[in-house]
Protein backbone atom coordinates (compact mmCIF):
# COMPACT_ATOMS: atom_id res chain seq x y z
CA UNK A 1 0.00 0.00 0.00
CA UNK A 2 1.43 3.52 -0.63
CA UNK A 3 2.19 5.39 2.25
CA UNK A 4 -0.14 8.27 1.48
CA UNK A 5 -2.96 6.14 1.51
CA UNK A 6 -1.53 4.70 4.46
CA UNK A 7 -2.12 8.42 5.95
CA UNK A 8 -5.24 8.93 4.40
CA UNK A 9 -7.28 5.53 5.91
CA UNK A 10 -5.67 5.68 8.92
CA UNK A 11 -6.80 9.56 9.62
CA UNK A 12 -10.52 8.38 8.57
CA UNK A 13 -10.82 6.05 11.12
CA UNK A 14 -9.38 7.30 13.92
CA UNK A 15 -11.56 10.08 13.52
CA UNK A 16 -15.15 8.72 14.68
CA UNK A 17 -13.28 6.46 17.54
CA UNK A 18 -14.30 7.30 21.01
CA UNK A 19 -13.64 3.98 23.24
CA UNK A 20 -9.96 3.33 24.20
CA UNK A 21 -10.00 -0.13 22.85
CA UNK A 22 -11.23 0.77 19.43
CA UNK A 23 -8.33 3.42 19.69
CA UNK A 24 -5.86 0.30 21.04
CA UNK A 25 -7.24 -1.65 18.07
CA UNK A 26 -6.51 1.16 15.38
CA UNK A 27 -3.28 1.19 17.06
CA UNK A 28 -2.76 -2.59 16.54
CA UNK A 29 -3.74 -2.32 13.11
CA UNK A 30 -1.40 1.31 11.54
CA UNK A 31 1.43 0.89 14.09
CA UNK A 32 1.89 -2.84 14.85
CA UNK A 33 4.26 -4.98 14.24
CA UNK A 34 2.10 -6.30 11.64
CA UNK A 35 0.86 -2.99 10.10
CA UNK A 36 1.42 -2.04 6.53
CA UNK A 37 4.00 0.59 7.50
CA UNK A 38 6.23 -2.81 9.17
CA UNK A 39 5.61 -4.58 5.75
CA UNK A 40 6.21 -1.12 4.38
CA UNK A 41 9.72 -0.94 6.72
CA UNK A 42 10.63 -4.68 5.84
CA UNK A 43 10.44 -4.23 2.15
CA UNK A 44 13.33 -1.28 2.15
CA UNK A 45 15.91 -4.07 3.04
CA UNK A 46 15.65 -5.11 -0.60
CA UNK A 47 16.25 -1.62 -2.27
CA UNK A 48 19.33 0.22 -3.29
CA UNK A 49 20.78 2.77 -1.19
CA UNK A 50 19.53 6.18 -2.37
CA UNK A 51 16.00 4.99 -2.72
CA UNK A 52 16.22 2.87 0.31
CA UNK A 53 17.66 6.31 2.31
CA UNK A 54 14.54 8.18 0.44
CA UNK A 55 12.14 5.74 0.78
CA UNK A 56 13.10 4.87 4.71
CA UNK A 57 12.59 9.23 5.13
CA UNK A 58 8.96 8.73 3.99
CA UNK A 59 7.97 5.80 5.97
CA UNK A 60 9.70 7.53 8.91
CA UNK A 61 7.49 10.59 8.52
CA UNK A 62 4.12 8.23 8.07
CA UNK A 63 4.65 6.86 11.29
CA UNK A 64 5.42 10.27 13.14
CA UNK A 65 2.40 11.47 11.66
CA UNK A 66 0.64 8.37 12.60
CA UNK A 67 2.02 8.49 16.42
CA UNK A 68 1.20 11.95 16.81
CA UNK A 69 -2.62 10.93 15.46
CA UNK A 70 -2.88 8.28 18.01
CA UNK A 71 -1.27 10.75 21.05
CA UNK A 72 -3.59 13.05 20.24
CA UNK A 73 -6.95 11.04 20.12
CA UNK A 74 -5.51 9.53 23.69
CA UNK A 75 -4.96 12.85 25.08
CA UNK A 76 -8.92 13.59 24.01
CA UNK A 77 -10.46 10.35 25.39
CA UNK A 78 -9.19 10.36 28.62
CA UNK A 79 -9.79 14.57 28.51
CA UNK A 80 -13.04 14.27 27.65
CA UNK A 81 -14.87 11.02 28.41
CA UNK A 82 -12.98 8.95 30.64
CA UNK A 83 -15.63 6.49 31.50
CA UNK A 84 -17.41 7.05 28.04
CA UNK A 85 -17.48 2.98 27.45
CA UNK A 86 -18.39 2.17 30.80
CA UNK A 87 -21.52 3.87 30.15
CA UNK A 88 -24.52 2.00 30.56
CA UNK A 89 -27.83 3.48 29.71
CA UNK A 90 -30.24 0.52 30.90
CA UNK A 91 -28.64 0.33 34.29
CA UNK A 92 -31.06 1.44 36.84
CA UNK A 93 -30.18 4.35 38.98
CA UNK A 94 -29.02 4.63 42.47
CA UNK A 95 -31.84 5.62 45.03
CA UNK A 96 -30.99 8.84 46.90
CA UNK A 97 -30.63 8.11 50.46
CA UNK A 98 -34.16 9.25 52.12
CA UNK A 99 -34.76 10.35 55.76
CA UNK A 100 -37.68 9.00 57.81
CA UNK A 101 -39.67 10.28 61.07
CA UNK A 102 -38.27 10.11 64.58
CA UNK A 103 -39.57 6.69 66.17
CA UNK A 104 -41.15 9.66 68.72
CA UNK A 105 -43.10 11.25 66.00
CA UNK A 106 -44.21 8.11 64.79
CA UNK A 107 -45.42 7.08 67.95
CA UNK A 108 -47.20 10.55 68.71
CA UNK A 109 -48.97 10.31 65.40
CA UNK A 110 -50.70 6.95 66.30
CA UNK A 111 -51.68 8.16 69.79
CA UNK A 112 -53.38 11.21 68.41
CA UNK A 113 -54.78 9.29 65.42
CA UNK A 114 -56.21 6.88 68.21
CA UNK A 115 -58.25 9.29 69.96
CA UNK A 116 -59.05 10.74 66.76
CA UNK A 117 -61.25 7.96 65.48
CA UNK A 118 -63.61 8.15 68.45
CA UNK A 119 -64.40 11.34 68.23
CA UNK A 120 -61.35 13.68 70.48
CA UNK A 121 -60.12 16.68 68.92
CA UNK A 122 -56.42 17.95 68.68
CA UNK A 123 -55.46 21.14 70.47
CA UNK A 124 -51.72 22.76 70.96
CA UNK A 125 -50.77 25.16 74.04
CA UNK A 126 -47.69 26.81 74.35
CA UNK A 127 -44.33 25.51 75.54
CA UNK A 128 -43.35 28.91 77.13
CA UNK A 129 -46.48 29.23 80.12
CA UNK A 130 -46.64 31.62 82.86
CA UNK A 131 -46.54 30.59 86.49
CA UNK A 132 -50.45 30.86 86.77
CA UNK A 133 -51.59 28.44 84.40
CA UNK A 134 -48.97 25.68 84.78
CA UNK A 135 -50.06 25.83 88.64
CA UNK A 136 -51.61 28.41 90.29
CA UNK A 137 -54.69 27.68 87.95
CA UNK A 138 -54.27 23.98 88.77
CA UNK A 139 -54.46 24.02 92.58
CA UNK A 140 -50.48 24.00 93.08
CA UNK A 141 -50.10 27.39 95.16
CA UNK A 142 -46.55 28.68 95.91
CA UNK A 143 -44.80 27.15 98.95
CA UNK A 144 -47.83 24.47 98.16
CA UNK A 145 -45.68 20.83 98.88
CA UNK A 146 -47.50 19.60 95.47
CA UNK A 147 -44.90 21.69 93.49
CA UNK A 148 -41.96 19.74 94.25
CA UNK A 149 -43.52 17.09 92.17
CA UNK A 150 -42.64 19.65 89.26
CA UNK A 151 -39.04 20.54 89.12
CA UNK A 152 -39.35 23.70 87.07
CA UNK A 153 -37.04 25.67 83.85
CA UNK A 154 -37.70 29.22 85.44
CA UNK A 155 -37.00 32.01 82.84
CA UNK A 156 -35.77 35.19 83.14
CA UNK A 157 -37.90 38.23 82.12
CA UNK A 158 -36.78 41.55 81.13
CA UNK A 159 -39.87 42.82 81.61
CA UNK A 160 -40.79 44.23 84.82
CA UNK A 161 -43.36 41.63 86.47
CA UNK A 162 -45.08 44.42 87.98
CA UNK A 163 -46.29 46.10 84.56
CA UNK A 164 -46.78 42.60 83.06
CA UNK A 165 -49.47 41.65 85.82
CA UNK A 166 -50.98 44.77 84.94
CA UNK A 167 -51.11 43.66 81.46
CA UNK A 168 -52.95 40.44 82.20
CA UNK A 169 -54.65 41.47 85.26
CA UNK A 170 -54.64 40.10 88.35
CA UNK A 171 -52.74 36.42 87.19
CA UNK A 172 -49.15 35.98 87.83
CA UNK A 173 -47.41 35.88 84.88
CA UNK A 174 -43.80 34.52 86.05
CA UNK A 175 -42.69 33.05 83.02
CA UNK A 176 -41.45 29.32 83.04
CA UNK A 177 -40.96 25.91 80.37
CA UNK A 178 -44.22 24.21 80.97
CA UNK A 179 -43.78 21.38 83.15
CA UNK A 180 -46.57 19.43 81.72
CA UNK A 181 -49.24 19.63 79.23
CA UNK A 182 -51.65 20.01 82.15
CA UNK A 183 -52.20 23.74 82.01
CA UNK A 184 -54.13 23.64 78.40
CA UNK A 185 -57.03 22.35 80.53
CA UNK A 186 -57.42 25.35 82.09
CA UNK A 187 -56.75 27.90 78.77
CA UNK A 188 -59.06 25.37 76.69
CA UNK A 189 -62.25 25.71 79.54
CA UNK A 190 -61.76 29.66 79.74
CA UNK A 191 -62.96 29.71 76.37
CA UNK A 192 -64.94 27.04 75.08
CA UNK A 193 -68.46 25.53 76.84
CA UNK A 194 -68.69 21.75 77.71
CA UNK A 195 -69.23 18.81 76.39
CA UNK A 196 -66.48 18.46 74.90
CA UNK A 197 -63.51 15.94 74.09
CA UNK A 198 -60.22 17.70 73.46
CA UNK A 199 -56.12 15.78 73.74
CA UNK A 200 -53.24 18.25 73.64
CA UNK A 201 -50.13 16.80 72.27
CA UNK A 202 -46.99 18.18 73.24
CA UNK A 203 -43.22 18.84 74.64
CA UNK A 204 -42.99 19.56 78.29
CA UNK A 205 -39.91 20.01 80.21
CA UNK A 206 -38.45 19.55 83.50
CA UNK A 207 -35.18 20.47 85.68
CA UNK A 208 -34.15 17.47 86.53
CA UNK A 209 -31.29 14.62 86.58
CA UNK A 210 -31.83 12.36 83.60
CA UNK A 211 -31.73 8.68 84.15
CA UNK A 212 -33.21 5.66 81.52
CA UNK A 213 -36.55 6.45 82.58
CA UNK A 214 -36.66 10.08 82.88
CA UNK A 215 -35.22 13.18 80.96
CA UNK A 216 -35.23 16.60 80.96
CA UNK A 217 -37.54 17.02 77.66
CA UNK A 218 -39.98 14.62 76.85
CA UNK A 219 -43.60 14.43 75.85
CA UNK A 220 -47.02 14.34 77.00
CA UNK A 221 -50.65 13.53 75.69
CA UNK A 222 -52.73 15.57 77.95
CA UNK A 223 -56.81 14.17 77.39
CA UNK A 224 -59.59 16.27 78.41
CA UNK A 225 -63.26 15.06 78.23
CA UNK A 226 -66.47 17.36 79.83
CA UNK A 227 -69.79 16.85 79.99
CA UNK A 228 -72.95 16.01 81.87
CA UNK A 229 -72.79 12.17 83.46
CA UNK A 230 -69.08 11.62 82.65
CA UNK A 231 -67.35 9.16 85.16
CA UNK A 232 -64.22 7.22 85.60
CA UNK A 233 -65.95 4.23 84.38
CA UNK A 234 -66.17 6.51 80.74
CA UNK A 235 -62.47 6.68 81.27
CA UNK A 236 -61.19 3.53 81.82
CA UNK A 237 -63.29 2.37 79.00
CA UNK A 238 -61.86 4.93 76.57
CA UNK A 239 -58.41 4.68 77.88
CA UNK A 240 -58.25 0.82 77.02
CA UNK A 241 -59.76 1.14 73.37
CA UNK A 242 -56.91 3.48 72.75
CA UNK A 243 -54.21 1.56 74.50
CA UNK A 244 -54.99 -1.49 72.68
CA UNK A 245 -55.53 0.10 69.30
CA UNK A 246 -52.16 1.84 69.71
CA UNK A 247 -50.32 -2.12 70.68
CA UNK A 248 -52.49 -3.61 68.23
CA UNK A 249 -53.18 -6.43 71.27
CA UNK A 250 -54.84 -6.26 74.14
CA UNK A 251 -53.08 -4.83 77.51
CA UNK A 252 -53.67 -5.85 80.87
CA UNK A 253 -54.27 -1.98 82.56
CA UNK A 254 -53.96 -1.53 86.43
CA UNK A 255 -55.58 1.93 87.83
CA UNK A 256 -54.08 2.62 91.30
CA UNK A 257 -54.87 5.66 93.41
CA UNK A 258 -52.76 9.13 93.48
CA UNK A 259 -52.77 12.87 93.74
CA UNK A 260 -52.66 15.29 91.72
CA UNK A 261 -53.62 18.49 93.00
CA UNK A 262 -56.35 19.50 90.22
CA UNK A 263 -58.17 15.92 90.11
CA UNK A 264 -60.39 14.38 92.49
CA UNK A 265 -59.93 11.35 92.71
CA UNK A 266 -56.68 11.01 91.26
CA UNK A 267 -55.14 7.78 89.88
CA UNK A 268 -52.08 6.51 87.94
CA UNK A 269 -52.84 3.84 85.06
CA UNK A 270 -49.70 1.07 84.80
CA UNK A 271 -49.65 -1.65 82.30
CA UNK A 272 -48.40 -4.67 82.41
CA UNK A 273 -44.59 -5.58 80.75
CA UNK A 274 -44.25 -8.86 79.72
CA UNK A 275 -40.96 -10.60 80.16
CA UNK A 276 -39.08 -14.15 80.28
CA UNK A 277 -37.78 -13.22 83.75
CA UNK A 278 -40.83 -11.56 85.63
CA UNK A 279 -43.57 -9.25 85.14
CA UNK A 280 -43.31 -5.94 85.19
CA UNK A 281 -45.96 -2.59 86.38
CA UNK A 282 -44.63 0.59 84.26
CA UNK A 283 -46.76 3.67 84.99
CA UNK A 284 -47.81 5.88 81.77
CA UNK A 285 -50.32 7.96 82.71
CA UNK A 286 -51.71 10.39 85.59
CA UNK A 287 -55.47 10.84 85.33
CA UNK A 288 -58.66 11.50 87.69
CA UNK A 289 -61.91 13.39 87.77
CA UNK A 290 -61.64 17.03 87.51
CA UNK A 291 -61.61 19.16 90.30
CA UNK A 292 -64.90 21.38 90.64
CA UNK A 293 -62.49 24.25 91.16
CA UNK A 294 -60.96 24.42 88.26
CA UNK A 295 -64.51 24.97 86.72
CA UNK A 296 -65.24 27.45 89.03
CA UNK A 297 -61.41 29.15 88.24
CA UNK A 298 -62.33 28.99 84.07
CA UNK A 299 -65.85 30.12 85.23
CA UNK A 300 -68.52 27.29 84.49
CA UNK A 301 -71.80 26.85 86.18
CA UNK A 302 -70.77 24.74 89.75
CA UNK A 303 -72.47 20.70 89.45
CA UNK A 304 -73.50 20.66 86.14
CA UNK A 305 -70.41 19.11 84.49
CA UNK A 306 -68.13 16.50 85.04
CA UNK A 307 -65.00 15.32 83.37
CA UNK A 308 -61.79 13.47 83.44
CA UNK A 309 -58.51 14.55 82.43
CA UNK A 310 -55.38 12.51 81.72
CA UNK A 311 -51.77 13.20 80.77
CA UNK A 312 -49.86 10.15 79.33
CA UNK A 313 -46.19 9.70 79.13
CA UNK A 314 -45.24 9.70 75.24
CA UNK A 315 -41.71 8.25 75.80
CA UNK A 316 -43.20 5.45 77.84
CA UNK A 317 -45.55 4.21 75.10
CA UNK A 318 -42.40 4.28 72.57
CA UNK A 319 -40.31 2.54 74.77
CA UNK A 320 -42.94 0.04 75.63
CA UNK A 321 -43.88 -0.34 71.81
CA UNK A 322 -40.25 -0.95 70.50
CA UNK A 323 -38.99 -2.14 73.82
CA UNK A 324 -36.37 0.63 74.19
CA UNK A 325 -34.77 0.88 77.70
CA UNK A 326 -33.13 4.33 77.97
CA UNK A 327 -35.61 6.97 77.62
CA UNK A 328 -31.94 9.45 76.34
CA UNK A 329 -31.64 7.38 73.02
CA UNK A 330 -34.77 9.47 72.17
CA UNK A 331 -32.68 12.69 72.33
CA UNK A 332 -28.96 11.94 71.65
CA UNK A 333 -29.10 11.79 67.77
CA UNK A 334 -27.46 8.86 67.55
CA UNK A 335 -27.75 7.77 63.67
CA UNK A 336 -27.55 3.81 65.16
CA UNK A 337 -29.87 4.36 66.70
CA UNK A 338 -32.07 5.99 64.62
CA UNK A 339 -32.13 3.73 61.48
CA UNK A 340 -33.32 0.85 62.89
CA UNK A 341 -36.74 2.78 62.79
N1 LIG B 1 -49.80 16.63 84.64
C1 LIG B 1 -49.44 15.46 85.42
C2 LIG B 1 -47.93 15.29 85.39
O1 LIG B 1 -47.31 15.71 84.47
C3 LIG B 1 -50.09 14.24 84.86
C4 LIG B 1 -51.57 14.26 85.03
C5 LIG B 1 -52.14 13.73 86.16
C6 LIG B 1 -52.37 14.86 84.08
C7 LIG B 1 -53.49 13.72 86.34
C8 LIG B 1 -53.76 14.87 84.27
C9 LIG B 1 -54.30 14.30 85.41
O2 LIG B 1 -54.58 15.40 83.38
O3 LIG B 1 -55.64 14.31 85.58
O4 LIG B 1 -47.40 14.70 86.28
Amino acid sequence: MELNQIKAEAEKEISPIISQKDLENWRVKYLGRKSELSLFFDSLKSLPFPLRKKQGNKANQTRQFLLVLYQQKRKNLEKNQPDFEFFDLTRPGEKPKKGHLHPLTMVLREIVHSFEKIGFEVVEGPEIETEYYNFDALRIPENHPARDMWDTFWLKSKVKLSSRAQVEGSQKSKMLLRTHTSPMQIRYMEKHQPPFRIIVPGKCFRFEATDALHEFQFHQVEGLMVGENISLANFKFIIREVIEDIFKHQVELRFRPSYFPFVTPGLEVDIKIKSKVNDEWLEIMGAGMIHPQLFKNVGYEANQWQGFAFGLGVERIAMIKYGIDDIRLFFSSDIRFLEQF
